[in-house]
This record gives structure tokens, C-alpha cells and sequence, in this order.
């Protein structure tokens, strides 16, 4: 393995480059939109700086690490690259569209990994022409700061491709975990039910936002409450996941809570639209009900 591509530079797409680039892996970012490119060439720097600061790492290190980072909007730049990362939006079509796409300019031997949180590794593998060397490879947010890699096998993944790609990940400095290919693989598969079963409490009148978030606190040890880490992670992002699972496991425990259907609907995401459960507007977040 040695030079890294990654399609997608968003949260995630900027995160993998850096924790690819700090490993001294070349990576060739790409990305449709300019606009977003710079915004994350900014914000990489600003997490370098960060990092230095806190004593985590070294100027030359982070010189480095920035200067292993290339980043633009054509995908024929990845043609040389040993494994291609997708980190576009989560949305099947658009996925699919991007992993046509990008397949017919990489080696014959590169590997294609996906971040998709909640899609069949399996049908994605389909849209390449190497089901083979195609596997999910799902790093947690913020990349740099979390450990976990869930690594996911589609039906046809073979165990080269799984051993090199767990090898790469070790190097990243991550934790790797072998999981099959089933909707929304461990941690959301956990931890989303958790989160929908406290909106349920929540909308049932069983207690109010401020009660059940300091109970799981303070009852469970969590470093958040749910409806603090629902916020955190997006609303949007927490329904999608519960309509793949209710979807792709057709059990009604699954069932999206209506609560966090009608949020969604009302454009209330969490923190990054200002409100969700908690309204952010102010010094502190106030309970929204
Ligand atoms: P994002 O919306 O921040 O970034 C997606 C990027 O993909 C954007 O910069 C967009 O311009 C680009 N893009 C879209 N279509 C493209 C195309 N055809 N060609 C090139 N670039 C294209 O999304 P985010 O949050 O980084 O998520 C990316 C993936 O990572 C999704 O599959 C998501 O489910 C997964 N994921 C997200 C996590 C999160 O907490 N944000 C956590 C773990 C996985």
C-alpha cells in the first residue's frame, strides 16, 4: 500500500486524509466541489495547528503530513493509487454513480474501500468491476480523534483484499473490527436503537430532555446523554440509520420514533443547523421541549 485516494471531501473525506497523510501515506483528495476542497484544505491545516499546539506532534511532522496531501477534481488523478476511499454522500445513487465512475481509471489490482454507513457493501461492490477488491472500511467521527475502523466484508471480498486492508488501518494507527455485511454494522446497529428508544421516552412523556440525558449520564456512565449525542451526530444521520435497520431487518423494533421523523421534517438536524432536541443559539443549550 502506498498511495491513498479518497473521493469526497467532507467531514469524513478530510479526516481520512489526515490520519492517511500523519501516517506518511500520499493522498489525492478529490472532490466535485472547489468551494468545499478549500473549506477542507483550511480546516486540515487548522487541526494540524491544533495538533501541534498540544503537543501531539511535531512542526515537521504536520509539514509533512501537509505536504503529502494533494487535492483536486479529477478522478484520473487516483490512477496510480493501491486503495481509493469513497466518502460522498450518503445516498445510493450518488454512490454508485461516483464508484462507476471511478472504477475503469484505477489499476487492476487497486482496492476500492467505502465509508457508507448504512449501505450494503454488497450492492455497492456491484457497481464496480471488483467485487473482490471492494470492502467498507467505516471510520468514526471525528477520524482523527476515534479509534475504531469497522471493517466490512461483502459477499465476494476476498481475504487478501480484507488482510491488506486491515494491515493499512493497523498502520493508520487504528483499531480495526471484522464485521459482516448487514445494515448499519456494530456501532449504529447498538448504539441508534439506544438513542431512538430515549426519543421514545422523550415523546411518551416518561420524563423530560434534561432528566433522561443526565440518567444516562449519571445511571450509565455515558459521556453524553442521547439526546445530546442524537444532536451531535445529526438528526438526519440518526433517521437514515433507523430506516436502514427497520428497512433491511423488518422488525418493528426498528421503527423510527415519530418524534425524530417530525425534527428531521421540520429541518431541526442538531447542532449543525443550531437546533434539535437542544436549541444552540444561546450561551448554553436550552431543551427545545
Ligand atoms: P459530507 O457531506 O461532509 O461530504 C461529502 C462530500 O462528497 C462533499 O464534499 C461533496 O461535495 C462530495 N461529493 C458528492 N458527490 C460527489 C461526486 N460525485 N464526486 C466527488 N465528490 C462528491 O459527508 P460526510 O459526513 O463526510 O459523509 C461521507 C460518508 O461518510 C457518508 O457515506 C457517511 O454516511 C459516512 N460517514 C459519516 C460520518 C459522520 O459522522 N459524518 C461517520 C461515519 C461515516
Amino acid at each position: 500500500m502506498n498511495k491513498v485516494g479518497i473521493i469526497g471531501a467532507g467531514q469524513m473525506g478530510g479526516g481520512i486524509a489526515i490520519v492517511c497523510a500523519l501516517a506518511g501515506f500520499p493522498v489525492e483528495l478529490v472532490d466535485r466541489d472547489k468551494t468545499r476542497l478549500a473549506a477542507t484544505a483550511k480546516r486540515i491545516k487548522a487541526i494540524l495547528a491544533r495538533r501541534i499546539e498540544r503537543g501531539r506532534i511535531d512542526k515537521a511532522h504536520a509539514d509533512k503530513a501537509q505536504k503529502l496531501i494533494k487535492s483536486g477534481n479529477a478522478i484520473k488523478a487516483m490512477a496510480d493509487c493501491d486503495i481509493v476511499i469513497e466518502a460522498v454522500a450518503e445516498k445510493e445513487e450518488v454512490k454508485r454513480a461516483v464508484l462507476a465512475e471511478l472504477a475503469p481509471h484505477l489499476g487492476k489490482n487497486a482496492i476500492i474501500a467505502t465509508n457508507t454507513s448504512t449501505i450494503s457493501i454488497t450492492r455497492l461492490a456491484a457497481a464496480t468491476d471488483r467485487a473482490d477488491r471492494f470492502i467498507g472500511l467505516h471510520f468514526m467521527n471525528p477520524v482523527p480523534a476515534m479509534k475504531l475502523v469497522e471493517i466490512i466484508r461483502g459477499i465476494a471480498t476476498s481475504d487478501a483484499t480484507f488482510k491488506t486492508v486491515r494491515d493499512f488501518t493497523v498502520k493508520l494507527g487504528k483499531e480495526p473490527v471484522r464485521v459482516e455485511d448487514f445494515p448499519a454494522f456494530i456501532v449504529h446497529r447498538v448504539l441508534m436503537p439506544m438513542i431512538n428508544e430515549a426519543i421514545y421516552a422523550l415523546y411518551e412523556g416518561v420524563a423530560t430532555m434534561e432528566s433522561i440525558d443526565q440518567a444516562m449520564r449519571l445511571g450509565a456512565n455515558h459521556p453524553m446523554g442521547p439526546l445530546e449525542l442524537a444532536d451531535f451526530m445529526g438528526l438526519d444521520t440518526c433517521l437514515q440509520v433507523m430506516q436502514a435497520l427497520n428497512d433491511g431487518l423488518a422488525d418493528s423494533k426498528y421503527r423510527p420514533c415519530p418524534l425524530l421523523v417530525k425534527y428531521v421534517e421540520a429541518g431541526w438536524l442538531g447542532r449543525k443547523t443550531g437546533r434539535g432536541f437542544y436549541d444552540y443559539s444561546g450561551e448554553k443549550p436550552v431543551p427545545t421541549r
